[in-house]
């Protein structure tokens, strides 16, 4: 039997990897980490004391200070701290400080379901399965807008597509751990899929490892 799982997930902005990754913790009864608030809550500190993104030693204090069991998510949650956090995510010593956290975190005994952008190949190389899910850009800016709309929000679909690749831009081009699959990531496009099918996808993937592992 295998006593601990560890799953890492990947993917650009609006995949649909958050809501996976909630998903599969549930139904394997581990807990989760979403890596995006990390980078969202040193964006937000800078953001409320009104400091530039690019000024890397007070983000490299925020990073500091970042509390893995205190983040708030809604709050967090804005489009705007997300196109923020984008952009100190680029600090390598940034980087640094929060994958240590985070690395933490994937090191319970049970294991863990992270999900991000270099948890496949950063984070948790030795992950037990990784999962990078994508869909196309089009796809992701109405999953976004719906997103916004559905909690009470106005936005633009041409806007927030451009904001997309402007962040796929960013984060598959830095060049400290940019967005890439693994090389041993299995692939998830979930643009012709709904939440439930894709959920089904990446079960079986799972199942499929824990199949192998325990010699079925
Ligand atoms: O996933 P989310 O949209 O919350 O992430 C916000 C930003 O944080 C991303 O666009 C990316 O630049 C950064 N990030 C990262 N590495 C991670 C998670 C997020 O660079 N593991």
């Amino acid at each position: 039997m295998l006593t601990s799982l560890l799953i890492a997930i990947d993917g650009p902005a609006a995949s649909g990897k958050g809501t996976l990754a909630r998903r599969l913790a549930d139904y394997y009864h581990l807990p989760h980490l979403d890596t995006g608030l990390t980078y969202r809550a040193v964006a937000q500190m800078l953001i409320a004391k009104g400091w530039p993104l690019d000024d890397a030693a007070r983000a490299v204090e925020a990073a500091k200070l970042v509390d893995l069991g205190n983040m708030d998510r809604e709050g967090l949650s804005a489009h705007g701290v997300g196109e923020a956090a984008s952009k100190v995510a680029v600090i390598s010593e940034v980087r640094r400080i929060l994958v240590d956290k985070q690395r933490d975190f994937a090191r319970r005994p049970g294991g863990a379901v992270l999900d991000g952008r270099d948890i496949g190949t950063v984070v948790c190389p030795d992950a037990d399965v990784k999962l990078y899910v994508t869909a196309s850009a089009e796809v992701r800016a109405g999953r976004r807008l719906r997103d916004i709309e559905g909690r009470g929000g106005t936005a633009d679909l041409a806007e927030i597509l451009s904001d997309i690749r402007r962040r796929d831009e960013r984060d598959m081009g830095r060049a400290d751990s940019p967005l890439r699959p693994a090389p041993d990531a299995h692939l998830l496009d979930t643009s012709d899929m709904s939440i439930e099918a894709a959920f089904r996808a990446a079960r079986a993937i799972v199942d499929g490892v824990l199949a192998t592992r325990n010699g079925a």
